[in-house]
């Protein structure tokens, strides 16, 4: 059972008490105080138990689908050449304004379903492919619907700068629109906890960036960013200075944007599938993040154009090919630190009394084997809120 301690916080033969769907103790069995003996005692055989995944950066809900674009990376077009043809975002804009309600919420279900058989009890889920006001209204409205109906905690993000709406010229006026029309319906329905933005060079500049944040703290929200995916355009710095939650992506960060990072303690959610899917070559500094004392979160990113995944497994062993993270790291990625990159760390993300009773039993006698395999689930139940 991985809680605090050692190597992983992974103690030997431990025991969680829950009541009520919260954990009042967690610690090894034989310190067990005999004023918790007596319950129900449900005994996971020697398998492993982890906090329940939190999946800090998702885009789940979306109509259609882009694996053509898959396809046309494979014959050299790059994912920016896509984007100014046309296609990319634009395509599951087109998709998704044309699907009902009803059929948004059937087609992003089963994801976020297959996120929760594997392991994920909460998930952030961002809106950003409706552009104009209604669409974005939509999404965040069945982003909300998908936590009851798939038995997770969802966060919903408001990602009102993803790409100029092609029925506005003057990418000015449609932050203008964004930061007037928009930002107050979702602040007033409450159908958002944060914004986001893509800050690129292929989308909104600093300046519009740093407008929208501020229309969105002044009415209360938490501030994410997509920042220095593709170019250095001064997004971490920008995040930090907004006093952001998380600056994710990150593939192109100066080490001046990740010391503002730890300055403002803004969580790295680092995004190993889209790294994987655009085949890029330039990982995220994590050298620096782990120096400078950045927090570092992983998400799965699950998108329909850059990273259609499911499985925050499947991200931890890339985050450690790829970016270089250790296990642990990858393991902390998924729960304690991407519970911070959500403003949750008080709630969710690890094993100890006061925290919700949200786990996983997996059938493996040591957490690092999650890491280390390709292909495998080994959940054997997902406990949420002390419920399987
Ligand atoms: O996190 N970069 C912007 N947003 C998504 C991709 C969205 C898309 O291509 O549909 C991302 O990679
Ligand atoms: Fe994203």
């Amino acid at each position: 059972m991985a809680a605090s301690g050692g190597a992983y916080g992974f103690v030997d033969d431990g025991t969680l008490v829950v009541e009520n769907g919260l954990i009042v103790w967690a610690g090894p069995r034989t310190a067990l105080p005999s004023s918790f003996e007596g319950g129900t005692v449900h005994d996971v055989g020697g398998r492993c138990i982890t906090p329940g995944f939190v999946d800090p950066h998702t885009h789940a809900v979306y109509a259609g689908s882009r694996s053509n674009e898959f396809e046309l990376r494979l014959r050299g077009a790059t994912y920016a050449d896509i984007a100014r043809a046309g296609g990319g975002i634009l395509a599951t804009v087109r998709a998704t304004r044309a699907a009902s309600d009803g059929e948004l919420a059937g087609a992003s279900l089963p994801r976020v379903a297959a996120l929760r058989a594997n392991g994920v009890t909460t998930l952030e889920i961002k809106s950003g492919y409706g552009l104009d006001r209604e669409t974005e209204l939509r999404m965040l409205r069945v982003a909300r619907s998908l936590g009851p109906a798939a038995n997770v905690r969802v966060r919903t993000t408001y990602l009102g700068l993803h790409a100029l709406d092609p029925a506005w010229s003057d990418a000015d006026a449609y932050v203008d629109f964004v930061c007037a029309d928009v930002l107050p319906a979702v602040a007033a329905e409450r159908l958002a906890d944060a914004v986001d933005a893509f800050c690129e060079s292929i989308a909104f500049t600093t300046e519009q960036t740093a407008r929208f944040f501020e229309g969105a703290r002044a009415l209360g929200l938490a501030v994410k960013l997509h920042a220095d995916q593709l170019t250095d355009c001064g997004g971490a710095e920008l995040a930090a200075r907004c006093g952001a939650q998380s600056a994710d992506h990150l593939e192109r960060t100066s080490e001046d944007g990740v010391r503002e990072l730890a300055d403002a303690g803004t969580v790295a959610v680092l995004l190993p599938g889209a790294f994987y899917y655009l085949r890029e070559s330039v990982a995220p500094p994590v050298a620096a993040l782990r120096a400078h004392g950045v927090p570092i979160a992983l998400g799965t990113d699950c998108n329909p154009g850059t990273s259609p995944l499911v499985s925050p497994l499947l991200a931890m062993n890339f985050a450690c090919t790829l970016f270089g993270l250790t296990p642990e790291e990858a393991l902390c990625g998924f729960t304690r630190n991407a519970a911070r990159a959500l403003g949750l760390h008080g709630e969710i993300g690890t094993l100890e009394a006061g925290r919700k009773a949200d786990f996983v039993i997996w059938d493996v006698e040591h957490p690092s084997a999650l890491v280390a395999t390709i292909g495998t689930n080994p959940g054997a139940a997902v406990v949420f809120g002390g419920r399987a």
